[in-house]
């Protein structure tokens, strides 16, 4: 069963979240000398990306190599950029090595930065961080997804029809590569999403959060009492 810790509100969130994000780093930093994690984008992770930002000596950042779950495709300076996020609310303000931030070329096309991702990804993650779309979306996998399906690659660029968009993103076999898998999930709009994660019964076609239930064991959330109001006990 996946471990689950409901918290009161997105504050309480970052908070918890920031917390468990440096101890599971300090941890694999302690272990193996360094620590591989991979960071996601939306809106949810802002609050905990400042608050660690903001404290540079709680994580020992010169041992941590940072990768992306999931890119939108424009230039790093964009709005939409996660890693431009990322680098905005965390990375700019902590003693990470440029050297070690290895982000997604979402200005380069598509299939070629996927390519270049897939070459550049290392083994096993130490974490990976991800949020949770009020469908269940993972990391760029939306509901009916071919890459639901990926079994060879471990980036895909995905044509995604309703953001008549490509996105970039980390393919099941990779998000599940991880020693911790934490996700990061608030809002009362993010509540069927949660149960069907958790609570529902087997569908990832419609709701790919699902794919979690593959390493039950390693996998931790983290909602807020909004985002947890139509789960009931026991979950997946
Ligand atoms: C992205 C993501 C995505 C995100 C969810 C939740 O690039 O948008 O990585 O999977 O985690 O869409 O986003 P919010 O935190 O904005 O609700």
């Amino acid at each position: 069963m996946a471990l689950l810790t409901v918290v009161e509100d997105e504050a309480a969130l970052a908070a918890h979240a920031a917390q468990r994000f440096a101890a599971i780093v300090g941890e694999a930093v302690r272990l193996r000398r360094r620590a591989l994690v991979a960071l996601t984008g939306g809106t949810t992770p802002r609050r905990m990306y400042r608050m660690l930002g903001q404290d540079p000596h709680r994580v020992p950042w010169r041992s941590v190599h940072v990768y992306w779950g999931d890119e939108r495709c424009v230039p790093p300076d964009h709005d939409d950029s996660n890693y431009g996020m990322a680098r905005e609310a965390l990375l700019a303000h902590v003693p990470i090595p440029e050297t070690q931030v290895h982000r997604m070329r979402g200005e380069r096309p598509p299939d070629q930065a996927a390519a270049d991702y897939e070459r550049e990804l290392p083994g096993t993650f130490d974490l990976m961080l991800l949020g949770l779309g009020d469908d269940a979306h993972l990391a760029s996998i939306f509901p009916g997804s071919p890459v639901l399906d990926e079994t060879e690659h471990r980036v895909a660029a995905p044509w995604v029809p309703h953001l008549a968009a490509y996105r970039l993103t980390l393919t099941p076999p990779a998000l599940l590569d991880a020693r911790k898998i934490l996700v990061i999930v608030a809002g009362a709009h993010k509540a069927p999403a949660v149960r069907a994660a958790l609570n529902g019964p087997d569908a990832t076609g419609r709701w790919p959060a699902q794919i979690l239930r593959r390493a039950p064991d390693r996998v931790e959330w983290i909602v807020d009492r909004a985002a947890a109001g139509e789960l009931t006990w026991p979950h997946a």
